[in-house]
């Protein structure tokens, strides 16, 4: 019998590793057998895609982004997501609404409330399998976003305050959920976190 298609999100401050790991995780699930779809949020369609430029490019209210990013989500929720699940695809997504509440709410005082209201909307029953959350002291991620050379977006340029502020809502949200999140130690080396996801995963009999 086959498995139905699982959830799983990467989730953590810019520069925690993440991109890697999603690379490493497809592999090991496709040698498993399983087929996988890797895609990322905000972005993920053409449309969330366009969304995904005008949300890292341009100002705006934070009202404006907060329901952009639950746009974007609600579009790849409908033509991805959701259609690769019940056809039983795994799903690896890079950022799903966790990141809304760590960014726009931890990190730039959205109210809780309106993301409550707007994930209510968007996906009232769909909760990720699985969330690693890649924590990192936004000093180190600082220090490895400069070495990777990449010219930063909006919210790469914020301040280190803005990502602690951020990384402090991830935790938070990590340990209200403690089935859900797995939380990596994402300052040690590459091999060393592979190993640990796959564990976590096997845990779980999924590898
Ligand atoms: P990411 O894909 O990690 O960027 P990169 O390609 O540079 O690694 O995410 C893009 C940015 O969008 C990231 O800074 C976090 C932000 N973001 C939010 O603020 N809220 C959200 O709901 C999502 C999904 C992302």
């Amino acid at each position: 019998m086959k498995i139905s298609g699982r959830f799983i999100t990467f989730e953590g401050v810019d520069g925690a590793g993440k991109s890697t790991q999603i690379t490493l995780l497809a592999e090991a699930l496709r040698a498993r057998g399983h087929d996988v779809l890797c895609t990322r949020e905000p972005g993920g369609t053409e449309l969330g895609e366009r969304l995904r430029e005008l949300l890292l490019g341009m100002e705006m209210h934070l009202d404006t982004e907060a329901m952009l990013m639950f746009a974007a989500r609600r579009e790849h929720l409908a033509a991805v997501i959701e259609p690769a699940l019940a056809a039983g695809t795994w799903v690896v997504c890079d950022r799903f609404t966790d990141a809304t509440y760590a960014y726009q709410v931890g990190g730039r005082g959205l109210e809780a409330a309106r993301c409550d209201a707007l994930e209510a909307w968007v996906h009232p029953r769909l909760k990720p399998d699985l969330t690693l959350l890649f924590d990192l002291s936004p000093a180190l991620a600082a220090t490895r976003m400069q070495a990777n050379g990449a010219v930063p977006d909006r919210f790469e340029r914020e301040q280190r305050e803005f990502f602690e502020r951020v990384r402090a809502a991830y935790l938070d949200r990590a340990q209200r959920e403690p089935e859900r999140f797995h939380v990596i130690d994402a300052a040690r080396e590459p091999g060393a976190i592979a190993q640990e996801i796959a564990a976590v995963l096997g845990e779980r009999a999924w590898l």
